[in-house]
């Protein structure tokens, strides 16, 4: 039986697990689990930022960002973009990842992941909480041609998963586009 629960963050704790995108703006790399669609028309997305870290100082002043989506054969790599911070390391480097120029922004994409999506910012919320969200307006996309979903990673209390088995249904790409 459901009951009222104490702990409010629990609301949260609940949730099922998000996606593992990595985001990148300059020359810099950081893994991010707050992420999301916003629109499907004009095509945006939205990306939760802690206001600390490099990455949002770097998105703030440049108002674009990449989203690139790793595979799980890259967790080493996930690991040094979501522990260390570019304003210590060159995080290209030490990932052992290649920077490529973006056609629609200034900064740079992941030659290396199978999907990359450039973005301009249309929005920032600035309502007080943990996390600031900005939302981006897809300008350009890459995606190679053998990826497959199953390969992307999920992300939830410390846990690395991937996304799971379907249990019904095959893929529409209309339901979305109408
Ligand atoms: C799986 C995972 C998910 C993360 N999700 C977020 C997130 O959504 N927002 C955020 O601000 N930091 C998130 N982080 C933490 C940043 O990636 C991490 O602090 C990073 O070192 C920041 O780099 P920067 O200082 O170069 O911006 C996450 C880390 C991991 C490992």
């Amino acid at each position: 039986m459901k009951v009222v629960h104490g702990d409010l963050f629990d609301g949260i704790i609940a949730l099922p697990s998000f996606p593992v995108v990595l985001v990148t703006v300059d020359m810099n790399i950081m893994v991010a689990g707050a992420f999301h669609f916003y629109s499907f028309k004009p095509p945006s997305i939205m990306v939760g930022i802690k206001p600390e870290k490099y990455t949002y100082e770097l998105i703030s002043k440049k108002k674009e960002f990449g989203i690139n989506i790793p595979t799980k054969d890259q967790l080493e790599k996930i690991h040094i973009c979501g522990t260390l911070s570019g304003r210590d390391v060159e995080k290209y480097r030490k990932a052992g990842l290649t920077p490529r120029k973006g056609n629609m922004i200034d900064s740079y994409i992941i030659e290396e992941c199978p999907v990359s999506i450039e973005c301009k910012v249309v929005h920032e919320v600035d309502y007080e909480g943990s996390h600031r969200w900005f939302i981006g307006e897809i300008k350009e996309v890459y995606i190679d041609e053998d990826y497959v979903r199953d390969d992307s990673l999920m992300f939830w209390l410390g846990q690395f998963r991937t996304v799971g088995q379907v249990i019904e249904g095959a893929a529409n790409n209309d339901i979305l586009r109408k």
